[in-house]
């Protein structure tokens, strides 16, 4: 396959798209980016990476983040309690709700449907405290070592904002530990939470760093960070529940394991193959990347490389 041309022909079908998005203002700091940027990045097993446009141009990660701490969870939990542990405490199904809906939590005992909608994350970043001492340091060190980029940083302006309008984390974290279900004080969990988000990272670093999701949870250097099967349940959540309440509509028409982010960034994931990231900040009204969306689409027909 000659990567390089298919990820040129994929630019040309997405940017039309680029413009008809809107990006996130409700974390004033994601703002300031041009809606204009588009970037494509794909990373294959044997560690050959490709890119497109803006694919070296770093962004707000978001909620992309979300899939790393799960795996450092389940990474973490061998041989103690186990992956179970984690699972006792947050769901694995669709929420069918925006990303940070309150609804569900009361009438399901302050147990979140998946963690990767916000509730979920939230418990996921309590448990990886509990496990490392630092949340947001644990993930940050683990993405540098993965994406082989030593500059990786947390985006303190991001994060500042994103705590300034953190109600309604602020809400879902104290609603779960109402319920008994969060190990950290809210204040300490809502802030790591919030320096996960704002990891600042192009289209190359995600796609190399997410590599140990398309080798059956082997890292970049070969060691083992998953067992085969726990990154194949990582896959399938992402699948299931890693675009929120467009996760059908998604796989439907991509056919990939993918998680997205308010910052514009979509990571997918072709088992036994490769890892791509796509990067455009206007999104849709579910906060999906339009031309992100668009551009994973074009590259699973023309490819014909899908888990389906
Ligand atoms: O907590 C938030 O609202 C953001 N830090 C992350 C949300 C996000 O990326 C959801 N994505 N589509």
């Amino acid at each position: 396959m000659d990567y390089q041309a298919v990820l040129e022909e994929v630019a040309a079908h997405a940017r039309p798209f680029v413009r008809q998005g809107r990006v996130a203002d409700y974390i004033p700091a994601l703002e300031r980016v041009s809606v204009d940027r588009f970037g494509m990045a794909v990373a294959d097993i044997h560690g050959a990476v490709y890119g497109v446009g803006d694919w070296e141009v770093p962004f707000s990660v978001q909620s992309i983040s979300k899939a790393f701490s799960l795996a450092l969870v389940m990474a973490q939990s061998h041989g103690s309690q186990g992956d179970g542990d984690i699972w006792k405490r947050v769901g694995r199904e669709p929420s069918g709700t925006p990303f940070n809906s309150l609804v569900q939590l009361e009438a399901e005992n302050g147990i979140p449907r998946n963690p990767f909608i916000n509730a979920g994350a939230l418990v996921v970043t309590d448990r990886l405290q509990t496990l490392t001492g630092d949340a947001s340091t644990s993930m940050l060190h683990f993405l540098r070592e993965e994406s082989g980029n030593p500059h990786l940083a947390f985006d303190q302006a991001v994060a500042d904002s994103e705590a300034e309008h953190g109600d309604r984390n602020a809400a879902l974290a104290h609603f779960m530990a109402s319920f008994g279900n969060l190990e950290n004080p809210v204040p300490s969990v809502i802030e790591h939470y919030f320096w996960q988000c704002s990891i600042e990272m192009s289209c190359r670093d995600l796609a190399v760093a997410g590599g140990f999701l398309a080798r059956h949870g082997l890292r970049a250097d070969g060691s083992r960070l998953l067992e085969a099967r726990e990154a194949k349940r990582i896959n399938a959540v992402m699948l299931t529940c890693g675009t929120y309440d467009a996760a059908g509509e998604f796989a439907y028409r991509v056919g990939l394991p993918a998680k997205s982010g308010v910052g514009g960034g979509i990571i997918a994931v072709i088992p036994g193959r490769c890892t791509l990231c796509v990067w455009s900040p206007g999104l849709d009204a579910r906060g999906n990347s339009v031309a992100g969306a668009a551009a994973l689409d074009h590259f699973t027909t023309l490819t014909g490389w899908s888990v389906f």
